[in-house]
């Protein structure tokens, strides 16, 4: 096995020769390793089946079985399934997912660490994931702006982008909003955090999952600064040309492992809808989202 890292970039490192069949506890601590310092690790040449891919996924840590069941892959649970590709007639899966900037799973109360994508059908023109790690954007932030973000708490809610479900048709909007509340309450983390793994300063909001900010005792601000920070970090760019903001491409056979405290993503925005599937496998590692704070 061999990872080179991306040699002038801080994003991005690949790995040939990695067969999760084999691996030594070595090879994926070194791995991990990779992703917690450049973010995205990519493991070259993967021929796998879904069984396998969720095998590859358990060495790196525990398996979040995604909430919501339309999204799971019909034999294999632990898999998130993208689709715009039917098979046999039939939806698998959900097509469209993630176009608006998140972290993964940032509306639950325990986010997991790893997130694991394996492409099947790769788009021709189009393809990627956007990236913008805020740990970097943190520390880019005019000083006036860390100050003023410093020990507020940030409501995270999948409220803005639940996708309302086939069950769903017919049913009164004001019905699905409230079982949404009602199942996936928002949730209070602070605007920044410490890496448990790399002791860099997250800020961890995302203009997809965020509703607000607010102070200690959870009265909302009264100022623009989340606003400030959305831009600031390059979150409203429709052009996507901030500096912040990564592309990162991948080619049948590439399996994207990638640093869910640090990075927020944002599926690519085609005009013109091309086959494209991807599975997805989360997985906690060693640490919470981060350390309490005795
Ligand atoms: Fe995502």
């Amino acid at each position: 096995m061999e990872i080179t890292e991306r040699i002038g970039h801080d994003i991005g490192a690949a790995v040939a020769g990695f067969d999760h069949a084999t691996a030594s506890q070595a090879e994926v601590d070194a791995i991990k390793a990779a992703v917690y310092s450049k973010k995205i690790v990519v493991l070259k040449n993967q021929d796998l089946a879904p069984q396998q891919f969720l095998a590859l996924g358990k060495l790196f840590g525990r398996p979040e079985t995604y909430y919501e069941p339309m999204y799971k892959h019909p034999e294999v649970e632990e898999i998130f399934v993208s689709s715009n590709v039917p098979r046999d007639g039939k939806q698998i899966g959900v097509p469209k997912t993630g176009k608006f900037w998140h972290a993964d799973y940032q509306f639950m109360p325990d986010p997991f660490g790893l997130t694991l994508i394996y492409p099947q059908v790769v788009p021709q023109k189009n393809r990627g994931t956007y990236f913008i790690d805020m740990g970097k954007a943190y520390e880019a932030l005019p000083e006036d702006v860390k100050k003023a973000a410093a020990g507020t708490f940030a409501e995270h809610s999948v409220r803005k982008y639940f996708k309302i479900r086939p069950t769903d048709v017919y049913r009164p909007i004001s019905e699905i909003i409230e079982e949404v509340d009602t199942k996936t309450p928002p949730v209070v983390k602070p605007t920044t955090f410490t890496h448990p793994m790399t002791g860099e300063t997250i800020l961890y909001i995302s203009e997809g999952f965020t509703l607000g900010l607010q102070d200690e005792e959870g009265k909302p601000l009264e100022t623009d600064l989340l606003h400030r920070l959305f831009e600031a970090t390059g979150q409203l760019d429709e052009d996507f040309t901030h500096p912040n903001i990564h592309l990162q491409t991948f080619e049948k056979g590439d399996l994207l492992v990638w640093d869910n405290r640090s990075l927020i993503h944002r599926a690519r925005h085609t005009t013109t809808p091309e086959p494209t599937v991807s599975f997805r496998v989360t997985v906690h590692d060693e640490h919470k989202l981060y350390d309490e704070v005795a």
